[in-house]
């Protein structure tokens, strides 16, 4: 099918975060209690309509958050255009893992730029949440860029993650 533009995405963050289940979720509409570990890289297909008549295909690197696979996984880095940050609302470490993230993309990829956007997961566990919506904030904005709340779960802010961060790349 025609599309006009290609955009890279890499999905990066710390093991567990749930970086294939809201892939999962957009891309397929379903979810799972219980997912497989990703090992070295996943490749994911998307189209996306972001204006009349104007079709996007998002190419998207799901990453192993798992350290044994960071030299396999940061080849992947160069050529894209944009970076899911992603931390889990319930787990602080994986909140204080983003600026690690963030810089090893930026050092990897640079001179070229890289629209970032930081996500913090699994929001339907409000209850066990360890990092606060404020600080989270102040995170994206320090790195420049827009900071959402999703669920893969209970579906909450899917699409308009995917559409904010793709909204962002086109607008750089
Ligand atoms: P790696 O591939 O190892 O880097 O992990 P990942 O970031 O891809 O995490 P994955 O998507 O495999 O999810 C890890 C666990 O979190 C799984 O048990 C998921 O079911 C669970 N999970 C993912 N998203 C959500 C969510 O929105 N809410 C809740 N409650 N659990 C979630
Ligand atoms: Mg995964």
């Amino acid at each position: 099918s025609p599309w006009h533009y290609q955009f890279r995405i890499i999905m990066l963050g710390d093991s567990t975060v749930g970086k294939s289940s809201l892939l999962k979720r957009y891309s397929e509409g379903v979810f799972h209690e219980s997912m497989n570990q990703t090992v070295g890289v996943d490749f994911y297909v998307h189209f996306m309509e972001i204006e009349a008549g104007l079709r996007v295909k998002l190419q998207f690197w799901d990453t192993a958050g798992q350290e044994r696979f960071r030299s396999v996984t940061r080849s992947y880095y160069r050529n894209s255009a944009g970076g899911m940050l992603m931390f889990d609302l319930t787990n602080r470490a994986s909140f204080e893992s983003i600026r690690n993230w963030h810089q090893e993309v930026v050092d990897t990829v640079k001179p070229h730029q890289v629209v970032f956007l930081l996500v913090g997961h699994k929001s339907d566990l409000e209850v066990e949440r360890k990092v606060g919506h404020k600080e989270a904030e102040k995170l994206a904005s320090s790195l420049g860029a827009k900071y959402i709340e999703t669920s893969a779960k209970s579906n909450s802010n899917v699409e308009e993650a995917f559409q904010m961060l793709t909204l962002g790349i086109h607008e750089a």
